[in-house]
């Protein structure tokens, strides 16, 4: 993971690395729904009908159809001041960022350091092949869309009870966080949730979520109790003025 320089005043200066744990309350203020806080997608619908192997098994039709209805909220939605904010902090900090949000609201934000740990909602994977990958030009998947191999085209995310394959990944990046920063996430999802504990911890650590709290176990971690659309351009500001 090459570290990234900048110069000032004819000197190299190792730019300090920020790395950014996201989760679907940062894309709460582009109307893209979160899962388990008021009228969350878990608290109307159970996952295990929609989001797991066992529900595409016994009815694709219906999957496909609650991702094409998750996947046009997307294609319609555009990022907010949060997103920006994080790409604000580009300017100073060679910033990471993990999200659990399948949206592209980071990428079309700007951020240029983007990895997806659930998976992206604007591609397809084979049913039959999860290493055949597509990306989608519309927002509608509709059965009897195949992959080269004859297979049905399933959303490319991760559901309930498949392997985060990019874990490892993530976790080495949050290990080399100078600053550790956690947006718009309920902490109660692993692996994700724990990837706070990779991070260094003299490091400073900031959790900016209405619902934020101490993490326990965790050191130097400052509760930010506000919304990513106000919290976050807030906390960019004092740590670029720093
Ligand atoms: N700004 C910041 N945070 C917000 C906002 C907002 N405007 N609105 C809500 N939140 C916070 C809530 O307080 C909550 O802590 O966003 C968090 C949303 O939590 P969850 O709905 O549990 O979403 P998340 O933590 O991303 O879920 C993790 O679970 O279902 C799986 O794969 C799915 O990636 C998801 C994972």
């Amino acid at each position: 993971m090459g570290a990234f320089f900048c110069i000032f005043e004819n000197q190299f200066y190792k730019m300090k690395r920020i790395v950014v744990l996201t989760g679907a309350g940062i894309s709460a203020e582009s109307g893209i729904q979160t899962f388990r806080d008021g009228d969350g997608l878990w608290k109307k619908y159970r996952f295990q009908d929609l989001a797991s192997p066992s529900a595409w098994a016994r009815d694709p039709k219906l999957v496909t159809e609650f991702y094409n209805w998750r996947r046009k909220i997307v294609w319609e939605a555009l990022p907010n001041e949060g997103h920006k904010a994080l790409v604000r902090l580009e300017e100073k900090f060679d910033v990471r960022i993990i999200t659990q949000n399948v949206d592209d609201l980071h990428e079309r934000a700007g951020s240029k350091n983007v990895l997806h740990l659930h998976g992206e909602i604007k591609k397809a994977q084979s049913s039959a092949d999860p290493n055949l990958v597509y990306e989608l030009d519309h927002w509608e998947i509709k059965m009897g869309d195949f992959c080269e191999k004859g297979s049905q085209l399933r959303p490319n995310v991760v559901w309930f009870g498949e392997a985060v394959t990019q874990i490892e990944p993530a976790m080495q990046i949050a290990s080399t966080a100078d600053i550790f920063l956690v947006v718009g996430t309920s902490m109660v999802v692993y692996p994700a949730a724990g990837l706070i504990v990779y991070a260094r911890q003299d490091i400073p650590k900031y959790y900016v979520d209405p619902n934020a709290f101490k993490v326990s176990g965790i050191s130097n971690l400052e509760i930010i109790k506000n919304t990513a659309g106000k919290g976050l351009p807030e906390l960019v500001e004092k740590l670029l003025q720093e």
